[in-house]
């Protein structure tokens, strides 16, 4: 086996977290590199290569695809292309890194795992929180037994909504601030109270102040009970101005611990005039600010993609993958159907046929049938 050469990826998707995978793939440089990158868009593929050295660019990921030296496929385009590029890219023989949300159906997540397993390729699932330096470093605390018993873990995730329309299209994401932020602290409570299985799931889910842009949830709150009684509350928002706040709590009977993923890594910062950024989503820089050192270090996506190459070379077994994913898409699911329900949602929960989660909170009726 191939221990020594970098990692060759190809990234799906030019913009917002095709950036970032290219910018942290470079803070990594000994492990793995971007040799190409597909987009539809005219001319977006070829600007992203310019902007980031990288070689070959593409309009159709298919074609990148045929490219022999891409071995790794990082899928950055939106939620509902994620299983059909999965599937082409591991009939083609490539790993696949795919962004968060995993897909959009729990028979989609299915497909996947199916695809890759039938390829001998790898399916990794980019949840970064798993690799957030200040989150690691709570979850080692607490494996050492620095909390006693854990038996709350809180994740929260708020902004003041995304940057692209189709995350706002729930036919284009499959849903609002839950699906899109909540992944992220579904699999964070999950991972941090060690991969139990999922007991219930109950949710609250509205439309506070966006309900012109779209039919998705902007506020969510989803309590999820794990095998062992402790209990994950994750609280997802599109309303919150600023910019972003990830932040995570964790309660035992022997001690605490509190993690605010940006705030600690910012620099109180007063501007009359403002300057260039200060952190993402922010509008604004002028007057009281708190612009963020190394932000992707802080989220984790560095470390995540070398973690991923070596995995590719069989250096490290993955941590996150097609599993983690489909875990956090059932609890999707669950959560969308107790908002539709208002009740508690009980384990396994796997209805069939579903187009989109959000239809189980907006179609209660689909989501008593599975009951
Ligand atoms: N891990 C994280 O924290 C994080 C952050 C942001 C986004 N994401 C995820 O990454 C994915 C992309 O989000 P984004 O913010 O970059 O969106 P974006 O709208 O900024 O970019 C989407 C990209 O996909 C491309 N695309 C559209 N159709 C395509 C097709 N048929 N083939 C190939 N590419 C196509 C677009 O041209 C664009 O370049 C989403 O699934 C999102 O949830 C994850």
């Amino acid at each position: 086996m191939d221990l020594v050469s970098k990692v060759k990826i190809g990234i799906v998707g030019s913009r917002f977290q095709a950036d970032c995978i290219a910018t942290s793939v470079k803070a990594m440089p000994e492990e793995m590199e971007v040799v190409a990158v597909a987009s539809p868009t005219p001319g977006n593929a070829e600007a992203f290569a310019q902007r980031h050295g990288v070689p070959r660019s593409y309009s159709d990921y298919r074609e990148m695809l045929n490219d022999p030296a891409v071995e790794l496929i990082s899928i950055t385009a939106p939620n509902r292309l994620h299983a059909q590029i999965t599937i082409d890219a591991a009939r083609a023989g490539k790993h696949v890194v795919c962004e968060k949300p995993l897909c959009v159906t729990l028979e989609e997540a299915d497909a996947m795992i199916d695809a890759c397993a039938k390829a001998g390729v790898l399916l990794l699932y980019a949840e970064e929180l798993f690799f957030a330096p200040k989150y690691v470093k709570a979850k080692q605390m607490a494996d050492e037994g620095a909390f006693g018993r854990v038996h709350l873990v809180k994740q929260a995730e708020k902004h003041s909504g995304p940057h692209s329309d189709w995350f706002w299209d729930v036919d284009q994401s499959g849903g609002g601030a839950l699906m899109d932020l909540g992944c992220h602290g579904i699999a964070f409570c999950w991972w941090f109270l060690g991969r139990q299985k999922v007991k219930s799931v109950y949710a609250q889910l509205s439309t506070q102040v966006n309900s012109e842009r779209t039919k998705g949830d902007d506020e969510a709150l989803t309590i999820i009970e794990f095998q062992d009684g402790a209990i994950g509350l994750v609280e997802s928002s599109w309303n919150r101005p600023g910019g972003m706040d990830d932040s995570i709590e964790v309660f035992g009977d022997k001690g605490q611990t509190y993690a605010d993923m940006l705030m600690g890594n910012a620099l109180p910062t007063y501007s009359e005039v403002g300057f260039g950024y200060a952190v993402e989503k922010a509008s604004s820089t002028k007057g009281w600010t708190y612009p963020v050192f190394e932000e992707n270090w802080n989220y984790g996506f560095p470390q995540e993609m070398r973690h991923f190459a070596r995995c590719v070379r069989g250096k490290e077994k993955p941590i996150s993958d097609g599993e983690t994913g489909r875990v956090v898409q059932e609890v999707l699911y669950a959560a969308y159907a107790s908002a539709g329900l208002g009740q508690k949602i009980m384990l396994p929960f796997r209805p069939k046929g579903i187009s989109k989660p959000i239809d189980l909170w907006k179609k209660p009726e689909l989501a008593r049938a599975a009951l």
